[in-house]
């Protein structure tokens, strides 16, 4: 059946309680659409592992920066609606930004300590756009399980954390990073490329893998590991690097010799497009 869509955020509450009440349980997909393999990845998951689907697309202003891509950012509401019709959702969610964040409503939540290195430094109020909407979004749509994809790493630490620490009842569900044949991450940010940056991007991936395969291979000191993968971004042409870090998985401090519990995560821009991508070295 073709999906429900609603852009009214007491309907869509009304509709998912009326589901809880007859004891399905459900699923939710927070996206800003643009929606590529990797979001329909976590759309497959939870239509796998719950009874009611709901997608939301919202590009939520609150968790861009002054000068970042909010009104460029990618939007394509009628293909990502033909993508979906042919997933089994049940609910896309499309709020308009006046009915997600009303003149005069001003609440924002503080994030968790977790937020604060990495993409918190670089993007100070990132994070607090981020759990405000997806706090929001856990209170209009009380799933059982939240599905969050591993690309944005720290966001899912941030959520899971503030799960965690507001004794919100939701299970947050983390789906592995889909890559493309060459392995470049999928993003929606990944459409801005030309052809020739879209060659120079694999070098981020490229980067990682060759800390993973030098772990492999039982080198465990984090500054040889850096330098390797900085000569693999500097070879490829790529100059601007906001970082490229070993950090420990639960709470993103830095590492200096490696191990089970540490991630590989890396934030370059190629061209004007900022790109990030992360690898478990376990
Ligand atoms: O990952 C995203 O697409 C966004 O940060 C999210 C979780 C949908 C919140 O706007």
């Amino acid at each position: 059946m073709a999906p429900v869509i609603i852009s009214d955020p007491s309907q869509m509450l009304a509709l998912v309680e009326d589901q809880k009440r007859v004891g399905k349980r459900v699923g939710l997909v927070p996206t800003m659409g643009a929606l590529h393999a990797g979001h329909l990845s976590l759309v497959e998951r939870a239509t796998n592992h719950t009874d009611f689907t709901v997608v939301t697309i919202f590009v939520n202003p609150t968790q861009f920066g002054p000068n970042e891509d909010l009104d460029k950012y990618p939007r394509n509401l009628q293909q990502d609606l033909r993508l979906l019709s042919a997933c089994n959702v049940d609910v896309i969610f499309t709020p308009t930004v006046e009915a997600m964040y009303p003149t005069g409503a001003s609440t924002r939540i503080v994030p968790p300590e977790v937020a604060r290195p990495l993409e918190g430094e670089i993007r100070p109020k990132h994070f607090e756009g981020v759990a405000t909407i997806v706090l929001k979004l856990f209170h209009l749509i009380p799933a059982d399980i939240g599905f969050f994809g591993q690309k944005d790493y720290q966001q899912t630490r941030v959520i899971g954390q503030m799960v965690e620490d507001l004794n919100i009842p939701i299970e947050v569900q983390v789906c592995p990073i889909i890559r493309e044949d060459d392995g470049l991450a999928l993003s929606s940010r990944n459409a801005y490329l030309s052809d020739t940056e879209r060659l120079q991007a694999v070098a981020l991936s490229k980067a990682l893998f060759c800390i993973q395969r030098m772990v492999q291979e039982g080198e465990r000191n984090s500054n040889a590991l850096l330098e390797t993968a900085k000569q693999t971004l500097a070879d490829a042409s790529i100059g601007q690097i906001d970082y490229v870090a070993l950090v420990d998985k639960h709470d993103l401090s830095p590492v200096q010799r490696v191990d089970s519990k540490t991630i590989a995560v890396a934030a370059v821009y190629v061209g004007k497009t900022r790109l990030i991508d992360n690898v478990f070295l376990s």
